[in-house]
């Protein structure tokens, strides 16, 4: 039988992580986590709340208390918060904008690491991050660290809140996505790093075609040789 394998796909915001990991779980019919829409689900919650996001002890207490489930959908992840489908809610500007604050925050890394780390004891996951590589699934037999132009990032998201019918600010874009990779790199716990071991993408001008067919060769060469 053909051994179940973790594939942990990093990198900045807007890189393509969701999208091409979602078909290369699809492919492998593996289960596909999406991590980043955890800590958009307790960012969500925290802010609902009115708590300060600075304050590490009240949001991690808040965590504990927290259920964050997460399905498959026709259109991507579905997540639930507490029994909630908040699916749409978590991808808010407002949402977008803070959560790297509360990403920051060691206790509440910790907790999501165990989280994520129960979904994958079986194996035959495809896990989307900024540390799962280095933190989350050190073991993962693929490891592929995402990058494309910050231009090119901005671009997509561009482009897909126009295809939704939502505002859009390309400049007002680029600076968010730069803020955002800023406090996620250089934060003190488990910073967004590609780890050792995992292959570089920069997918600045690769379709998600491109990108999916390298991963999958990358899975299936590393399968043959269990
Ligand atoms: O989809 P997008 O790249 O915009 O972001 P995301 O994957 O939904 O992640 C939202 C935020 O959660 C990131 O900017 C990080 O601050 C945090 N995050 C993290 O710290 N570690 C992860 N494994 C995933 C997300
Ligand atoms: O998960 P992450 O924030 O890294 O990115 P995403 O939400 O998967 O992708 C952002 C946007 O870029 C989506 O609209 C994708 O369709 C698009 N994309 C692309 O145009 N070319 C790629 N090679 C990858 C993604």
């Amino acid at each position: 039988m053909t051994k179940n394998i973790s594939i942990a796909i990093d990198g900045p915001a807007a890189a393509g992580k969701s999208t091409v990991a979602k078909i290369v779980a699809e492919n492998f019919s593996y289960i596909y986590i999406d991590t980043g829409a955890m800590y958009r689900a307790i960012t969500y919650k925290a802010q609902k709340a009115n708590i300060d996001l600075e304050d590490e002890d009240v949001l991690f207490k808040l965590l504990e208390n927290t259920k964050i489930e997460l399905f498959p959908g026709d259109n991507g992840q579905l997540v639930f918060l507490d029994g909630e489908n908040v699916t749409n809610e978590i991808r808010s500007s407002e949402v977008t904008n803070y959560v790297s604050i509360v990403a920051k925050h060691r206790l509440i890394r910790a907790e999501m690491v165990k989280r994520q780390q129960e979904f994958a004891v079986n194996g035959g996951v495809v896990m989307d991050g900024r540390d799962i590589g280095t933190f989350v699934l050190p073991d993962a037999e693929v490891k592929v660290f995402l990058l494309a132009s910050v231009e090119e990032r901005a671009q997509r998201r561009h482009h897909e809140n126009i295809q939704k019918g939502y505002p859009s600010d390309l400049e007002k874009l680029k600076e968010e996505i730069s803020t955002r990779d800023k406090i996620d790199s250089e934060r003190e716990v488990a910073p967004l790093r590609k780890a050792k071991d995992a292959i570089e993408i920069d997918t600045t001008s690769l379709s998600i075609q491109d990108v999916v067919a390298r991963i999958v060769d990358l899975a299936v060469e590393r399968i043959a040789t269990l």
